[in-house]
């Protein structure tokens, strides 16, 4: 009871994850209105992550804001020959507070190992980055049932690799794969019942951990299923997609999560 008390009471957080859209000019138009519409919000933090090219962009509009900005992907490497690479440091030099991790869409692409994502969370944490690490189950997955078993595996990983301690002060957003883009997002009773797994999983190795955990849901939340979503126990939030390249949409779905924390 305890800790559902203080979770409801705790800030929310609303990231935009931008994936790769944007340029200048549209940045600069969407930042400014969601400066405008947002920096009020008493009981959300506001991330929109970015390209990297547009990071030194993001620092300069949003700097002397409540928004906080982040990345979509770090290197597992601290420095080195490594092209194409961009580092956890350098992140911090354009004022980044948050980089999302193990984004199913990277995984599958890119073929992402659950060791190499380990490798990037630590990262992150070592240089004061929050990161936000992505986990979630395929339909096929989920149609067998498994879902917990396999979200279960993705946070085990990271655990066996460095503790369950290492996820006080991180973010988890629980991204189910056949909710991502499809605009079938999970149910609020799907999300429920994954974040409690989730939570309690953690809490149960080092419950300290657990209470200073966030759990985000993302795939194909909008305005109207934010609304129902965002008071559910153990939501802390969201990861939004589509409706973040939307001024409108993403600034109703941050009103909804700031209502459902009051
Ligand atoms: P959509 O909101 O477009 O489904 O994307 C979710 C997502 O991948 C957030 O990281």
């Amino acid at each position: 009871m305890a800790q559902q008390a203080s979770q409801k009471n705790a800030k929310k957080i609303v990231v935009a994850n931008w994936k790769m859209h944007g340029n200048l000019k549209q940045n600069e138009v969407m930042l400014t209105d969601f400066i405008a519409t947002l920096s009020g919000l008493k009981h959300t933090q506001v991330v929109v992550c970015a390209p990297y090219p547009y990071l030194a962009q993001l620092q300069i509009l949003l700097q002397h804001t409540p928004i906080a900005w982040g990345a979509q992907n770090v290197a597992k490497n601290e420095e080195g020959p490594f092209t194409g690479e961009v580092s956890a440091a350098m992140l911090r030099d354009f004022g980044c507070a948050y980089v999302i991790i193990g984004h199913s869409e990277r995984s599958t692409a890119y073929c992402e190992s659950d060791e190499n994502i380990a490798q990037k969370f630590m990262v992150a944490k070592k240089h004061g980055l929050t990161p936000i690490l992505c986990v979630g189950e395929t339909l096929i997955e989920r149609e067998a049932g498994v879902m917990e078993m396999v979200v279960g595996k993705q946070l085990d990983t990271i655990i066996n690799m460095y503790g369950a301690e290492v996820f006080a002060d991180s973010v988890i957003s629980y991204e189910p794969i056949w909710a991502i883009g499809t605009g079938l997002a999970a149910t609020p009773a799907q999300a429920q019942a994954m974040h409690k797994f989730i939570r309690g999983k953690i809490s149960s190795l080092n419950a300290g951990a657990a209470d200073r955990l966030k759990i985000l849901y993302g795939g194909s939340v909008n305005p109207q299923n934010a609304v129902q979503l965002f008071v559910v126990p153990n939501i802390d939030g969201g990861l939004i997609g589509k409706c973040s390249l939307n001024a409108q949409a993403f600034e109703e779905i941050c009103l909804a999560a700031d209502e459902s924390a009051q």
